[in-house]
């Protein structure tokens, strides 16, 4: 067992010093190296980190005797390089969120971490947070009865990615937690969105997605938006819960409040809706910050060797989803299926129509598409996310 992991860091632009600060807080852990190819960013970082050394070239990090595990945050285009490189260097690998491009690239990560024995953990930092914790304890115990639906959105002006669009930007975050509290993949989705700023990449999208029994969620994701939102409704038959991640007290609110249908009626004067309107409460939240705990965990992970709660299973379910809506994204909206265990590493396809082109959808006889074929799908992303040597 490591009693003393040793960390190395790709990627300090917004999110990797976040990283570097909780791994360097964390006992029995010790971040030696950090890379990035501005030396600008590293000169930053030295001047916080004077006894971490520094490389502009993650490949020497990699491949460094006091390095036993790596923690990706670079943008998306490069994540599975680096991963790939890092597990086949023997090292335990955490990956931001979405874990690549591609489900076919992260089922690849999940079979070489497998063959090498190593930890592989998706960022779904969400998924480590108090809060939803809490809502899904409340969601289990039977609390808000049948959900029905959850509707999410997640707006800010900026940051202005240039290899992905606001869905899989923002989106991943939503997903995750709806998943989480839903209990299961999606049956289908659909995703419409706009490019108003940079052509060709959407700053501003919607996500539908539909659950087993009649659920859904609604995701909406903007980069043009002048406050920041975070904020995600949970409707149950027999309450609701407002989950606003921006506030500093207080948030998550569970209304007591419904509607009910009379359960039986004559005439069209005697029907009425019974709307309920009870109390509103706030259940205590520990205040711990969620990257804390999720960079615990990747520890706990490694010094136990057990499968990280957001692995390569998860990761490529996720990515399942982005591709989807990049698919929906350019068939103006329309409705991808999948099948039942298309969340899983090497998912298992309904087969549409038919293969066009050796590509990996296919648009049904009534304008549906199902997701076909283990292989990447034809996105403009990736034609955006090529990365260069
Ligand atoms: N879990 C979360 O809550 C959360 C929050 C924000 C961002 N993220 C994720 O973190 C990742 C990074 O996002 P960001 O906002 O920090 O991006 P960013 O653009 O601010 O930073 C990326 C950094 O990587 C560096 N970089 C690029 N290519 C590199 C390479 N080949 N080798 C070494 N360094 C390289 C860049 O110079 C830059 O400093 C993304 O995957 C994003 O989705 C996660």
């Amino acid at each position: 067992m490591l009693s003393n992991v040793r960390i190395g860091v790709v990627g300090c632009g917004y999110w990797g010093p976040n990283l570097i600060r909780n791994f360097q807080a964390l006992t029995d852990c010790q971040v030696t190296v950090i890379s990035d190819v501005d030396p600008a960013r590293l000169k930053h970082l030295h001047g916080l980190y004077r006894n971490v050394e520094m490389t502009t070239d993650y490949r020497q990090l990699v491949e460094r005797e006091d390095v036993d595990a790596v923690v990706v945050a670079t943008p998306v285009a490069w994540h599975h390089r680096i991963a790939k490189s890092s597990l086949l260097a023997g090292k335990h690998t955490f990956v931001e969120k979405p874990v690549g491009t591609s489900s076919a690239d992260c089922i690849e990560l999940a079979e070489i971490s497998e063959r090498n024995g190593c930890v592989l953990m998706a960022g779904y930092t969400f998924l480590y947070s108090p809060a939803i914790a809490k809502i899904k304890q409340i969601i289990d115990a039977g609390d808000l009865g049948e959900i029905r639906y959850i509707a999410a959105r997640r707006l800010n002006l900026g940051l202005f990615q240039r290899d992905i669009n606001v869905t899989w930007d923002l989106a991943p975050h939503d997903l995750s937690i709806i998943l989480h509290v839903m209990g299961e993949y999606p049956v289908s989705l659909n995703c419409r969105g706009s490019a108003n700023v940079t052509p060709g990449i959407e700053d501003v999208a919607s996500l539908n997605l539909t659950f087993s029994r009649q659920r859904s969620a609604i995701v909406h994701n903007s980069w043009l938006d002048p406050r920041k939102t975070r904020e995600m409704t949970i409707v149950g038959s027999r309450r609701m819960i407002v989950y606003d991640d921006v506030a500093v007290a207080e948030k998550i609110r569970v209304f007591d409040a419904r509607v009910d249908h009379p359960p039986h009626y004559d005439t069209f004067a005697e029907f009425h809706y019974a709307y309920h309107y009870g109390d509103v409460y706030a259940p205590y939240i520990k205040q711990e910050e969620p990257l804390k705990l999720e960079c615990q965990h990747f520890l706990d992970c490694i010094r136990m060797g057990v499968q990280p709660m957001t692995d390569a299973h998860l990761a490529s379910g996720m990515l399942r989803l982005l591709e989807a809506s990049t698919v929906s994204l350019r068939a103006e909206g329309a409705p991808v299926f999948f099948d039942s265990n298309a969340a899983g590493a090497g998912a298992g396809l309904r087969v549409g129509a038919k293969e066009r082109n050796g590509k990996a959808h296919a648009r049904g006889g009534n304008g549906t598409i199902h997701l076909t074929g283990r292989s990447t799908l034809p996105m403009a992303v990736q034609s955006r996310t090529t990365v260069p040597e």
